[in-house]
């Protein structure tokens, strides 16, 4: 392997170290930030998730508020709760765990929840602010991608940069940050004809599919920047992403391993977007 590897177990410590030692300072001004994590149904994986989700808000001394739902909660009683919570002072922010059960409409939840209190950075609000570069909630995973590059002095500006995948949570906004930094960006997607020569210019290479080996090593750039988002499990179960890693690694220059890249930083960026919140919150109320 020739590739140093971006850790983002190591990064996200360091992330959550300071978010405690702001939470903390809150605190001191009698003021805690308070997260409510929303679950309608059992799917496994999302339970997983918003366990760690609870668990992580806790660890820096935030208050965090699990509400389980039976799957068929009704879209008008998901609502309601949704209301509830944007009017409680002590909730800063609120996360809907997706998906949602299928009689649900999950962009009407989403456009439900107050923008001020929109910590995943789904709604129509922190899109636009996003894309127009005003003040608003990122996408936790594109945000923590972007920590990534700046953990290894990466900055964007001026170099080429492939998103591959054009997701609303992840490839697009992912390209709009990589863009307000000043790299020329390339999207590609399942249209692409031919995604490698996109990705043999590229400086950068985020990978946002959801597919094992869309990424090979003979599609990269030698010491180029391999961000891996993807979380798939390959035919042994073990989890992988969407790069072939032990091709990739000998070609690239930085890459983010699958377990212990990408994901970590995606909740300590949730973890951020609710401090950040509060803070708003606090600093309104003054
Ligand atoms: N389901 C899988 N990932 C996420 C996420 O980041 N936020 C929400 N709300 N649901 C998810």
């Amino acid at each position: 392997m020739t590739a140093q590897l971006i850790d983002g177990n190591a990064l996200s410590r360091k992330i959550r170290a300071e978010v405690a030692e702001r939470v903390a300072s809150l605190k001191g001004r009698g003021l805690q930030p308070g997260l409510a994590v929303v679950l309608v149904g059992e799917n496994p994986a999302s339970q997983v998730y918003v366990k760690h989700k609870v668990a992580d808000c806790e660890s820096t001394g935030m208050r965090s508020v699990l509400e389980k739902y039976d799957a068929t909660l009704s879209e008008a009683d998901l609502l309601a709760r949704v209301r509830a919570l944007n009017a409680d002072p002590s909730i800063h922010g609120i996360l809907v765990q997706l998906p949602l059960p299928p009689h649900i409409d999950a962009h009407k939840v989403i456009e439900t929840i107050s923008p001020a209190k929109d910590v995943d950075g789904f709604h129509v609000h922190s899109a636009g602010a996003l894309m127009v570069g005003q003040p608003g909630f990122k996408p936790c995973t594109p945000y923590g991608c972007m920590k990534m590059l700046e953990s290894i002095g990466c900055n964007p500006r001026g170099k080429n940069a492939v998103v591959i995948g054009r997701s609303n949570i992840v490839g697009k906004p992912m390209a709009m940050l990589l863009l307000q930094a000043s790299a020329t960006v390339t999207i590609c997607h399942s249209a692409t004809p031919d995604l490698a020569e996109h990705t043999r210019r590229a400086d950068i290479v985020v990978a946002a599919v959801g597919k094992r080996n869309v990424l090979t090593a003979d599609m990269v750039k030698p010491g180029a920047v391999v961000i891996d988002v993807g979380m798939n499990r390959d035919d042994a179960g073990k989890l992988c992403g969407d790069v072939d890693f032990a091709g990739v690694s000998q070609v690239a220059g930085w890459i983010t391993p699958v377990p212990g890249g990408v994901g970590p930083m995606t909740r300590a960026m949730l973890l951020v977007n609710t401090l950040e919140a509060a803070e708003r919150a606090a600093a309104a109320a003054v």
